[in-house]
């Protein structure tokens, strides 16, 4: 059963023409709510404005969004301030919602043309008002120089792309997750509005040999070495002088193939190069689709440290594509369990209870994953929407880290990222026992999943306690002369600690 197509946006950017267009267009009954309004009432949205007042006619708006959101294949125009209240917008989240545009010299003349709107005379301050809430929409659609044909036809092709990929949730941007889903890599550029712009693909050789046929033929490949050692700013030189040498600019797009590297640098280019450009996040390895595709975070190592340099930079859309999984490398696949398990302690004890019955590798397959990556960048997402900055929950996305990163670098970098971290989950619970009031039984828990999915959970030999001590002060030295750790003391309950 097809959803309703919604259309909305400032008075005179054309939705009512639009609303009849794509309902001859795609055979949906039109509906146009003021229109409806005026039916019952009797009389025209002005009198009712003049006779009872605009908290009436809201009210009137708000029960009819009630009514018409439950149901469907229907084309409905909204008026301009009906998705204003978020309640509003929250009824018709189920639905496709396009918001139509105009500058403002094109409604003003618009407007002229017909003295019969309400709201008129105020239409600079309203239209000035109405803008951030209007940009929340995520499909966005310029009325104000194509044919309204033209726009009808875009939003008639987006409305089919709709019944394919997963919309977002209000001011967040889509993660779209399905298996062999990479096939259908065009049609998510062009769903996410960027199809007429150029593409170029940065990623490394094992990657585009595995995956090159399954790209746009029209896209620029960018190839850079694999691994973290070539995370750092020659490889983004790299990239800028690729861009420059094929005409790129921030008017096109880039698109991360790869995983966390390739994912943590792509996003660095796009929001440096030109000032910043449009980038997607295709993720191939289990870390980088739970973890570093979604957040915003990107950047690359100095000789000094991992990650010294970056910015955070959304990207317009994630694709993942569990199918690719199938040619990860099996401690790979560990290292992005790892960061799982960290995502379940944090925000989902059901995930963890899942892993904990059903370990991934116990039956020898990879089957399942799917799920499992949906709650675990649930966790993820719910994190960063409320702290993107990273100025207090984010924080939370440590747990583990602290000592892991402790780990890589006693390691010399030989223990991946992945079981460093499998390690920084045990020492951080053992630690919070002792010092935080941890439930005994968690740190059990942690230990003994972590072994399950055939992650370390000691320190490797030879590293002792008071080494991993000395290079997290180490750490802390960077910082504000405190240590922060992020602890353990319930499932789904984790605490920032200073720690002396
Ligand atoms: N931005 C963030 O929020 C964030 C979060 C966590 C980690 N990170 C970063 O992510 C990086 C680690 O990411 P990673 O674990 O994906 O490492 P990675 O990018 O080095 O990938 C691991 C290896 O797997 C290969 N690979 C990836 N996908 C494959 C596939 N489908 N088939 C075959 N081989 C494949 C890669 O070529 C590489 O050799 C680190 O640099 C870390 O700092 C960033």
């Amino acid at each position: 059963m097809a959803k309703n197509l919604i259309l909305t946006g400032f008075m005179g950017t054309g939705k009512s023409r639009v609303g009849r267009l794509l309902s001859e267009q795609l055979g949906f009954p039109f509906v146009d709510l003021d229109r409806v309004i005026e039916e019952r009432q009797g009389k025209n949205v002005q009198q009712i404005f003049k006779d009872y007042g605009e908290p009436f006619f809201r009210e009137l708006e708000h029960q009819l969004c009630v009514e018409f959101s439950k149901r469907s294949s229907l084309i409905i125009a909204t008026g301009g301030g009906t998705l204003i209240p978020k309640e509003n917008r929250r009824l018709f989240s189920g639905d496709s919602v396009f918001c139509l545009r105009a500058s403002f010299e094109v409604i003003k003349e618009r407007l002229s043309r017909n003295q019969k709107r309400p709201l008129a005379q105020n239409a600079r301050e309203l239209w000035l008002e109405r803008q951030p809430v209007y940009d929340q929409i995520f499909h966005q659609l310029e009325s104000t120089n194509g044919a309204i044909e033209g726009v009808a036809n875009r939003i008639g092709r987006l409305f089919e792309l709709d019944q394919l990929f997963e919309r977002p949730p209000e001011g967040f941007y889509p993660i779209h997750i399905q298996r062999g889903i990479l096939n259908r890599l065009a049609d998510f550029i062009d769903w996410l509005g960027l199809g007429d712009s150029s593409l170029a693909v940065v990623s490394n050789p094992k990657i585009l040999e595995l995956y090159k046929d399954l790209l746009p033929k029209t896209a620029e490949l960018i190839e850079i070495p694999e691994g973290e050692p070539f995370k750092n700013l020659d490889t983004v030189r790299q990239i800028y002088i690729q861009l420059l040498d094929r005409g790129l600019t921030r008017h096109d797009t880039l698109l991360a193939l790869g995983g966390g590297v390739v994912g943590d640098m792509t996003g660095f280019v796009a929001a440096t190069y030109w000032r910043g450009m449009n980038y997607i996040q295709v993720p191939t390895s289990l870390l980088a689709m739970v973890d570093s595709s979604v957040g915003g975070k990107t950047g690359v190592d100095l000789p000094e440290g991992k990650n010294l340099v970056g910015a955070f930079k959304n990207p317009k859309g994630v694709l993942i594509d569990p199918d690719l999984l199938k040619t990860l490398p099996e401690r790979e696949l560990r290292c992005g369990l790892a960061e799982i398990v960290k995502h379940a302690i944090i925000g989902d004890p059901e995930l963890l209870e899942y892993l904990e019955q059903n370990p991934p590798f116990e039956k020898g397959g990879q089957g399942g994953f799917d799920w499992i990556i949906r709650r675990a960048i649930n966790v993820k997402i719910k994190i960063v929407r409320e702290d993107p900055y990273e100025q207090n929950l984010r924080m939370h996305l440590n747990l583990g880290h602290t000592f892991g990163h402790a780990i890589e670098l006693l390691s010399d970098y030989r223990i991946p990222h992945g079981e460093a971290v499998a390690i920084g989950l045990v020492q951080a619970a053992e630690y919070a026992l002792q010092h935080e009031k941890c439930e005994p039984q968690l740190v059990v828990r942690i230990r003994d999943l972590l072994s399950k999915l055939r992650l370390p959970v000691e320190l490797p030999e030879g590293m002792t306690r008071k080494a991993l001590w000395e290079a997290m002060t180490h750490d802390k030295k960077r910082k504000d002369g405190r240590l922060r750790l992020v602890l353990p003391r319930a499932l789904g309950d984790v605490r920032v600690v200073s720690v002396q």
